[in-house]
Protein backbone atom coordinates (compact mmCIF):
# COMPACT_ATOMS: atom_id res chain seq x y z
CA UNK A 1 0.00 0.00 0.00
CA UNK A 2 1.26 3.42 -1.23
CA UNK A 3 0.75 6.65 0.59
CA UNK A 4 1.02 10.18 -1.42
CA UNK A 5 0.94 12.50 1.34
CA UNK A 6 0.10 16.21 0.08
CA UNK A 7 0.30 18.93 1.67
CA UNK A 8 -2.79 20.59 -0.09
CA UNK A 9 -4.97 19.64 -3.23
CA UNK A 10 -8.41 20.94 -4.67
CA UNK A 11 -9.60 16.94 -3.83
CA UNK A 12 -7.80 13.97 -3.45
CA UNK A 13 -10.69 12.19 -5.62
CA UNK A 14 -9.52 14.98 -8.65
CA UNK A 15 -5.91 14.60 -7.60
CA UNK A 16 -6.51 10.55 -7.98
CA UNK A 17 -8.60 10.71 -11.23
CA UNK A 18 -6.06 12.65 -13.15
CA UNK A 19 -3.06 10.59 -11.70
CA UNK A 20 -4.77 6.97 -12.31
CA UNK A 21 -2.79 5.45 -14.57
CA UNK A 22 0.02 6.00 -12.51
CA UNK A 23 -1.21 4.82 -9.26
CA UNK A 24 -0.96 1.54 -8.10
CA UNK A 25 -3.92 -0.78 -6.92
CA UNK A 26 -4.47 0.12 -2.77
CA UNK A 27 -2.28 3.45 -3.32
CA UNK A 28 -3.69 6.29 -0.75
CA UNK A 29 -4.23 9.46 -1.70
CA UNK A 30 -4.17 11.64 1.44
CA UNK A 31 -4.47 15.59 1.97
CA UNK A 32 -3.77 17.63 4.99
CA UNK A 33 -5.81 20.45 3.90
CA UNK A 34 -8.49 19.86 1.01
CA UNK A 35 -9.63 23.95 -1.16
CA UNK A 36 -12.16 22.65 -3.12
CA UNK A 37 -13.67 19.31 -1.22
CA UNK A 38 -16.23 17.28 -3.06
CA UNK A 39 -19.31 15.88 -1.76
CA UNK A 40 -22.14 13.56 -3.08
CA UNK A 41 -25.07 15.58 -4.46
CA UNK A 42 -22.80 18.55 -6.40
CA UNK A 43 -22.26 19.54 -2.68
CA UNK A 44 -19.23 20.73 -1.23
CA UNK A 45 -16.68 18.84 1.97
CA UNK A 46 -15.70 21.26 4.00
CA UNK A 47 -12.46 21.27 5.44
CA UNK A 48 -12.68 22.16 8.85
CA UNK A 49 -9.23 22.80 9.73
CA UNK A 50 -5.91 20.67 10.72
CA UNK A 51 -6.31 17.06 11.77
CA UNK A 52 -9.27 16.18 9.91
CA UNK A 53 -8.78 13.74 7.30
CA UNK A 54 -9.31 13.83 3.56
CA UNK A 55 -8.19 10.66 1.46
CA UNK A 56 -8.64 8.53 -1.87
CA UNK A 57 -8.60 5.07 -1.66
CA UNK A 58 -7.75 4.10 -5.48
CA UNK A 59 -8.72 0.63 -6.24
CA UNK A 60 -7.91 -1.31 -9.41
CA UNK A 61 -9.60 -5.10 -8.59
CA UNK A 62 -10.21 -5.94 -12.01
CA UNK A 63 -10.65 -4.21 -15.58
CA UNK A 64 -14.81 -4.30 -15.78
CA UNK A 65 -16.67 -3.25 -13.36
CA UNK A 66 -18.38 -6.06 -11.40
CA UNK A 67 -21.38 -5.34 -8.93
CA UNK A 68 -19.69 -5.59 -5.46
CA UNK A 69 -17.76 -2.71 -6.21
CA UNK A 70 -21.39 -0.61 -5.83
CA UNK A 71 -20.85 -1.55 -1.83
CA UNK A 72 -17.85 -0.61 -1.46
CA UNK A 73 -18.64 2.21 0.42
CA UNK A 74 -21.35 0.44 2.44
CA UNK A 75 -18.01 -1.61 3.17
CA UNK A 76 -16.17 1.35 4.43
CA UNK A 77 -19.50 2.57 6.80
CA UNK A 78 -19.21 -0.34 8.53
CA UNK A 79 -15.88 -0.27 8.92
CA UNK A 80 -15.60 3.14 10.23
CA UNK A 81 -19.20 2.57 12.49
CA UNK A 82 -16.69 -0.17 14.41
CA UNK A 83 -14.14 2.41 14.81
CA UNK A 84 -16.49 4.53 16.26
CA UNK A 85 -17.69 1.99 18.44
CA UNK A 86 -14.27 1.40 19.74
CA UNK A 87 -14.31 5.42 21.17
CA UNK A 88 -17.79 4.37 23.04
CA UNK A 89 -19.66 5.90 20.40
CA UNK A 90 -23.12 4.97 18.92
CA UNK A 91 -22.74 5.33 15.46
CA UNK A 92 -25.34 4.12 12.68
CA UNK A 93 -25.56 3.69 8.76
CA UNK A 94 -27.99 5.81 6.93
CA UNK A 95 -28.11 4.23 3.70
CA UNK A 96 -26.24 3.61 1.45
CA UNK A 97 -23.23 5.18 3.36
CA UNK A 98 -23.60 8.28 5.90
CA UNK A 99 -22.55 7.58 9.11
CA UNK A 100 -24.12 9.24 11.61
CA UNK A 101 -23.38 9.58 15.46
CA UNK A 102 -26.73 8.31 17.34
CA UNK A 103 -28.33 8.06 14.25
CA UNK A 104 -28.40 12.18 14.15
CA UNK A 105 -25.37 13.86 13.18
CA UNK A 106 -23.39 13.24 10.32
CA UNK A 107 -19.30 12.53 10.60
CA UNK A 108 -18.10 11.37 7.74
CA UNK A 109 -18.36 11.02 3.98
CA UNK A 110 -17.61 8.80 1.29
CA UNK A 111 -17.66 9.78 -2.29
CA UNK A 112 -17.11 6.74 -4.66
CA UNK A 113 -16.34 7.49 -8.65
CA UNK A 114 -14.86 5.16 -11.19
CA UNK A 115 -12.95 6.13 -13.92
CA UNK A 116 -13.83 4.05 -17.32
CA UNK A 117 -11.88 4.50 -20.62
CA UNK A 118 -13.19 2.89 -23.78
CA UNK A 119 -14.70 0.62 -21.68
CA UNK A 120 -12.46 -0.45 -19.72
CA UNK A 121 -12.15 0.56 -15.64
CA UNK A 122 -9.22 2.25 -14.97
CA UNK A 123 -9.70 2.37 -11.18
CA UNK A 124 -12.32 3.03 -8.55
CA UNK A 125 -11.72 6.03 -6.50
CA UNK A 126 -13.17 5.75 -2.33
CA UNK A 127 -13.12 9.39 -1.62
CA UNK A 128 -13.53 9.67 2.21
CA UNK A 129 -13.54 12.78 4.54
CA UNK A 130 -13.71 12.20 8.39
CA UNK A 131 -14.09 14.96 10.79
CA UNK A 132 -11.87 14.21 13.51
CA UNK A 133 -10.83 17.69 15.33
CA UNK A 134 -13.28 20.62 14.76
CA UNK A 135 -14.61 23.50 16.34
CA UNK A 136 -18.33 23.55 17.96
CA UNK A 137 -19.28 26.75 16.14
CA UNK A 138 -17.48 25.29 12.62
CA UNK A 139 -19.64 22.35 12.84
CA UNK A 140 -23.02 24.32 13.46
CA UNK A 141 -21.47 26.80 10.19
CA UNK A 142 -22.30 24.04 7.87
CA UNK A 143 -25.45 24.00 6.40
CA UNK A 144 -28.32 22.13 5.68
CA UNK A 145 -26.74 19.50 7.73
CA UNK A 146 -26.10 18.45 10.98
CA UNK A 147 -22.80 17.50 11.30
CA UNK A 148 -20.34 16.62 14.18
CA UNK A 149 -16.81 15.58 14.60
CA UNK A 150 -14.86 12.74 17.04
CA UNK A 151 -13.43 15.19 18.75
CA UNK A 152 -16.56 16.91 19.94
CA UNK A 153 -18.38 13.41 20.63
CA UNK A 154 -15.26 12.18 23.09
CA UNK A 155 -14.11 15.28 24.86
CA UNK A 156 -10.61 15.48 23.69
CA UNK A 157 -8.30 16.14 20.56
CA UNK A 158 -8.36 12.92 18.08
CA UNK A 159 -4.64 11.93 16.43
CA UNK A 160 -5.55 11.60 13.04
CA UNK A 161 -2.82 10.02 11.39
CA UNK A 162 -3.05 7.15 14.11
CA UNK A 163 -6.38 7.07 12.96
CA UNK A 164 -5.83 6.46 9.43
CA UNK A 165 -3.46 4.19 10.03
CA UNK A 166 -6.48 2.23 12.09
CA UNK A 167 -8.97 2.75 9.59
CA UNK A 168 -6.51 1.65 6.43
CA UNK A 169 -5.50 -1.72 8.51
CA UNK A 170 -8.89 -2.94 8.83
CA UNK A 171 -10.18 -2.02 5.73
CA UNK A 172 -7.69 -3.91 4.03
CA UNK A 173 -7.71 -6.64 6.28
CA UNK A 174 -10.74 -7.73 5.07
CA UNK A 175 -10.89 -5.82 1.83
CA UNK A 176 -10.26 -9.38 -0.48
CA UNK A 177 -12.66 -11.04 1.56
CA UNK A 178 -15.01 -8.59 1.04
CA UNK A 179 -14.84 -8.45 -2.70
CA UNK A 180 -14.81 -12.26 -3.56
CA UNK A 181 -18.08 -12.99 -1.03
CA UNK A 182 -20.05 -9.54 -1.48
CA UNK A 183 -22.68 -7.36 0.05
CA UNK A 184 -23.87 -10.45 2.20
CA UNK A 185 -20.24 -10.60 3.83
CA UNK A 186 -21.25 -7.58 5.58
CA UNK A 187 -25.05 -7.79 5.16
CA UNK A 188 -25.53 -8.18 9.54
CA UNK A 189 -22.97 -5.82 10.27
CA UNK A 190 -24.46 -3.12 8.15
CA UNK A 191 -28.26 -3.77 9.01
CA UNK A 192 -27.48 -3.97 12.60
CA UNK A 193 -26.61 -0.58 12.55
CA UNK A 194 -29.05 1.17 10.23
CA UNK A 195 -30.91 4.08 11.38
CA UNK A 196 -33.31 4.16 8.25
CA UNK A 197 -35.11 0.86 7.74
CA UNK A 198 -39.35 0.72 9.07
CA UNK A 199 -39.55 4.51 8.24
CA UNK A 200 -41.18 6.45 5.69
CA UNK A 201 -38.39 8.16 3.56
CA UNK A 202 -38.05 10.71 0.58
CA UNK A 203 -35.26 9.69 -1.46
CA UNK A 204 -33.56 11.51 -4.11
CA UNK A 205 -32.60 9.86 -6.73
CA UNK A 206 -30.84 11.67 -9.71
CA UNK A 207 -33.20 14.02 -10.65
CA UNK A 208 -36.72 12.86 -8.73
CA UNK A 209 -37.36 12.35 -5.66
CA UNK A 210 -38.84 8.75 -4.57
CA UNK A 211 -41.22 8.25 -1.13
CA UNK A 212 -42.29 5.46 0.54
CA UNK A 213 -41.32 3.23 3.31
CA UNK A 214 -38.08 1.40 3.82
CA UNK A 215 -38.60 -2.21 4.14
CA UNK A 216 -35.37 -3.56 3.68
CA UNK A 217 -32.09 -4.18 2.37
CA UNK A 218 -31.47 -6.81 -0.16
CA UNK A 219 -29.02 -9.42 -0.90
CA UNK A 220 -27.31 -6.59 -3.20
CA UNK A 221 -26.83 -3.68 -0.60
CA UNK A 222 -30.20 -1.82 -2.25
CA UNK A 223 -32.86 -0.38 -0.77
CA UNK A 224 -36.47 -1.52 -0.80
CA UNK A 225 -38.92 1.02 -0.72
CA UNK A 226 -43.11 0.52 -0.72
CA UNK A 227 -44.41 3.00 -2.39
CA UNK A 228 -47.94 4.02 -1.79
CA UNK A 229 -49.70 1.83 -4.91
CA UNK A 230 -48.30 -0.94 -2.62
CA UNK A 231 -45.40 -1.52 -5.33
CA UNK A 232 -41.52 -2.35 -4.29
CA UNK A 233 -38.94 0.10 -6.00
CA UNK A 234 -35.11 -1.14 -5.71
CA UNK A 235 -32.91 1.64 -5.43
CA UNK A 236 -29.17 0.85 -6.08
CA UNK A 237 -28.62 5.05 -6.04
CA UNK A 238 -29.92 7.76 -3.88
CA UNK A 239 -29.78 10.06 -1.18
CA UNK A 240 -32.03 9.80 1.99
CA UNK A 241 -33.22 13.66 2.41
C1 LIG B 1 -20.60 13.10 1.05
O1 LIG B 1 -21.01 12.70 2.14
O2 LIG B 1 -21.28 13.86 0.36
C2 LIG B 1 -19.28 12.61 0.55
C3 LIG B 1 -18.12 13.45 1.01
C4 LIG B 1 -16.77 12.92 0.60
C5 LIG B 1 -15.64 13.82 1.01
C6 LIG B 1 -14.29 13.23 0.71
S1 LIG B 1 -12.96 14.15 1.40
C7 LIG B 1 -11.82 13.23 0.49
C8 LIG B 1 -12.41 13.02 -0.89
N1 LIG B 1 -12.12 14.13 -1.75
C9 LIG B 1 -13.21 14.81 -2.09
O3 LIG B 1 -13.25 15.83 -2.81
N2 LIG B 1 -14.30 14.25 -1.54
C10 LIG B 1 -13.95 13.08 -0.76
Amino acid sequence: MRVIKLEETQSTNNYAKEHITLLEDRSIVHALRQTNGRGRLNRTWVDLGDNNLFFSIVLKPSNAFCPVYSNLTQYASVILCKIFENYGLNPKVKWPNDVMIDGLRKICGILCETVIENNELKGIILGIGINLNASKKDVENIPDRVVTALNLEIGKSVNSEAFLDEFLTEFFKSYDEFLSKGFEYIMNDYIKRNCFLEKDLNVQVLNSVKSGYAKGINNNGELILQTEDNKDLILNIGDIL
